[in-house]
């Protein structure tokens, strides 16, 4: 049996390390060869979006990289099915697996489904029902395309079902992020991060970490000076740090915004002066010892609302929707959109209110790869 599985931004690399080591796991036990293969769109590609995480979560180098980089939502999707095709190909896999909902995700599944080759999909079912989502309409096509629909939280097996989904291909296995979470508490307990930040400990009244990259917080001046400008008032009250996506210190510079950030300076250390300490993105081992340690977490990240749901840190999520509505039922997340006075205040309350309890929802346990790799080995 021959499996390939796709990774092409940040968030899949954390998804995939899991899956593949689960994989390897199972392969001495069973009767029938079993070889995985990974391909990389290198959908993301500067060193601190892809190869840190490689290192970080020890993902083996890929077999394939496509070398696709930035582009149009058409120019990229094109692009990665264009180069992916050929490895088809060549491979002639037996299955692909693909991750999440980026845009490699449902390039690669549209692919392999127009060559009969079978689609597992991680982290199926999730919806925002928002279409002026790229990732929602990602989510949709490539949940359309599979046969294996692996879920992460109840909301995923009802979208599917509706969706007139068999519940055959419909497999209830967990969170794989938080098995990435899990496998790096020990190496993330050994990061340095906080004192090469010389970031304040929770009881010298602590430090705010922020992410943030969605198109509908960053691509338009007017909502990302707003956003700015809140987080800076934020930053008034806490030190707030900031390892900003690519595409946001791009916005920033493109948009005149450098007035509410500063780029860490060693010898001061993050201050709460109004403004963000600009960071480069930080790896997956320093990001976890960020989040673990900070008193409140801002972000339109997706994984993220995860993760600090089951380290029981706040998090107030700056978009109107999500896709991962257990983060708020059973989690530490409250969605405060991109609106200034409701963002200050939540951080205001998030930050008056004691530290909320670690949350595991079902099934979250660290155990969802064995569960996928299993379901793969035993469908043949
Ligand atoms: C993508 C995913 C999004 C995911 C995010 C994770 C899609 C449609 N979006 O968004 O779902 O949450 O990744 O981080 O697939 N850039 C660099 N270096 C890189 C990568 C990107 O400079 O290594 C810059 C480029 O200017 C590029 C921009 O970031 O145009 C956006 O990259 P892209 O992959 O298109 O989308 P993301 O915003 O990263
Ligand atoms: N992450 C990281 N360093 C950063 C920002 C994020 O390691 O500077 C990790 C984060 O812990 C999570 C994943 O990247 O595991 C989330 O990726 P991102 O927010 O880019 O994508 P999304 O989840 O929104 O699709």
């Amino acid at each position: 049996m021959k499996i390939l599985s796709v990774v092409g931004a940040r968030p899949n690399f954390v998804k995939i390390a899991p899956i593949l080591r689960a994989l390897d796991r199972i392969r001495p036990n069973l009767s029938k060869p079993l070889m995985s293969l990974l391909v990389h769109t290198e959908q993301h590609y500067d060193d601190e979006m892809s190869a840190a995480f490689f290192q970080d979560l020890r993902i083996p180098t890929p077999n394939h990289t496509l070398g696709v980089g930035s582009g149009t939502h058409a120019t990229q999707t094109g692009e990665i099915m264009r180069r992916f095709e050929p490895v088809l190909f060549e491979e002639r896999p037996d299955l692909i697996l693909v991750v999440g909902d980026v845009n490699s995700t449902a390039a690669c599944a549209l692919t392999a489904a127009k060559l009969c080759i079978p689609v597992a999909h991680v982290e199926a079912g999730l919806r925002s029902f928002d279409r002026t989502m790229p990732e929602e309409i990602n989510r949709i096509v490539t949940d359309a395309l599979s046969e294996l629909l692996f879920t992460t939280e109840e909301s995923g097996n009802v979208n599917l079902r509706r969706e007139g989904h068999p519940p055959e291909h419909i497999h209830f296995v967990g969170n794989v992020m938080v098995d990435s979470l899990h496998w790096c508490r020990d190496l993330a307990a050994r990061s340095t991060i906080l004192e090469r930040l010389r970031l304040p400990s929770r009881e010298a009244g602590g430090y705010a970490l922020v992410t943030l990259h969605r198109p509908s917080n960053v691509d338009t001046p007017q909502t990302l000076a707003r956003v700015l400008d809140a987080l800076g008032q934020v930053a008034r009250e806490v030190p707030v740090v900031f390892p900003a996506h690519p595409r946001t210190r791009a916005r920033i510079a493109e948009f005149g915004l450098n007035r509410y950030v500063a780029e860490f300076d060693p010898a001061a250390g993050p201050q709460a002066n109004g403004r963000l300490t600009l960071l480069s993105p930080v790896g997956y081992v320093d990001f976890f010892r960020l989040m673990e340690a900070a008193r409140l977490v801002l972000t339109d990240s997706g994984g993220i609302q995860e993760e600090t749901t089951c380290l029981g840190i706040p998090c107030l999520t700056m978009r109107d929707n999500t896709e991962r509505p257990v983060t708020l039922t059973a989690g530490t997340s409250t969605l405060v959109g991109n609106d200034a006075e409701r963002i200050l205040s939540s951080a205001r309350a998030a930050l008056a209110a004691p530290m909320p309890p670690a949350h595991a929802p079902p099934l979250w346990d660290g155990h969802a790869a064995e569960r996928i790799a299993a379901v793969l080995v035993e469908r043949g």
